[in-house]
């Protein structure tokens, strides 16, 4: 589909020289609003370890023969087959969940094939390797969308959190100059590492220190203490599925889900 305005484009085309650059290794994810876009010739790479455990490395190529290939661990794992079939080509994923390998502009050569309803969605590089699309977003903070530092970044935290997932004190999700902390007294802080500034915060308190956040399987995020106790909860939930929670390049955490794509089921 064509973009419906100049104004996303606009946003697309800015976004482009700040998101997924080659080598850079901080970027997996794009987003259909503010739209950004994996462009020819770029990468994405995910080596991280979420909770300690080492599941890279994965990386998804845009190749500049319009071909869009996955890897992990080195091996091919999956490819949308195009190759030839346009010049220029780019992914991005729409406002319907539809992820689009487009040439020339506006020309779709691959689609991922599955639809929702009209909203905010996300497409990930999953830890796993495979390849996962979100949304809509049921849930985001209320601090006001930025742009972040420009500048590469080679923090290797991830910034997407999972169903399911629980952490405890400490740091929770960083994207360049943004830090999602669960500070020791239990209170929930979006920082800008820059700036020191605070852009978003639960306001709870806790002397426990025993406090943990976690992300549940109908979308809800949760901060708790004292074993289960609810200190601050988002208060949205969807369907019982996979949901995901993640740090945007805006300063925004949003959460988006259910599920609606993957190339590889997390079991
Ligand atoms: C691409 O081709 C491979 C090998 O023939 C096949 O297994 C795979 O399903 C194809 N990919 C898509 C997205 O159809
Ligand atoms: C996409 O969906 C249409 C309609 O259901 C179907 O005819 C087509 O084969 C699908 N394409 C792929 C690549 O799955
Ligand atoms: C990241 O880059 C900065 C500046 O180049 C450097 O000081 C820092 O040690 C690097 N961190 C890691 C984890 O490589
Ligand atoms: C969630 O709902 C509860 C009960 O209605 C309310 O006390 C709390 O302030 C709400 N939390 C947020 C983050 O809106």
């Amino acid at each position: 589909m064509a973009f419906p305005a100049s104004v996303p484009l606009l946003i697309l085309l800015l976004t482009f020289g700040l998101l997924g650059r080659p080598g850079s290794a901080t970027d997996f994810v794009i987003y259909s609003d503010p739209p950004t876009a994996l462009l020819p010739g770029q990468m994405f790479h995910y080596d991280l370890t979420p909770q300690g455990i080492p599941y890279g490395p994965a990386s998804l190529v845009m190749q500049p023969d319009c071909n869009l290939v996955l890897y992990f661990h080195g091996e091919k794992t999956w490819a949308t087959n195009t190759s030839g079939l346009g010049d220029n080509c780019y992914l991005t994923i729409d406002s319907h969940g539809e992820a689009i390998l487009q040439h020339n502009i506006h020309y779709p050569v691959w689609r991922s094939n599955v639809t929702s309803v009209l909203g905010s969605y996300a497409f990930l590089l999953q830890w796993n390797g495979g390849l996962g699309i979100y949304g809509p977003a049921i849930w985001s903070s209320s601090n006001a969308g930025e742009l972040s530092d420009p500048e590469p970044s080679n923090i290797t935290t991830d910034y997407v959190y999972y169903s399911y997932t629980v952490l405890p004190i400490g740091k929770i999700l960083e994207y360049k100059n943004y830090k999602l902390v669960l500070r020791d007294d239990c209170n929930l802080v979006l920082l800008d590492t820059n700036t020191e500034e605070i852009k978003w915060q639960t306001n709870t308190y806790s002397p426990l220190h025993d406090c943990f956040t976690t992300l549940d399987a109908n979308g809800e995020l949760f901060v708790k203490h004292n074993r289960r106790d609810i200190l601050w909860r988002s208060n949205v939930t969807s369907t019982s599925n996979l949901y995901i929670l993640v740090l945007r390049y805006d300063a925004k955490l949003v959460i988006y889900g259910p599920q609606l794509w993957t190339t590889k089921p997390f079991w």
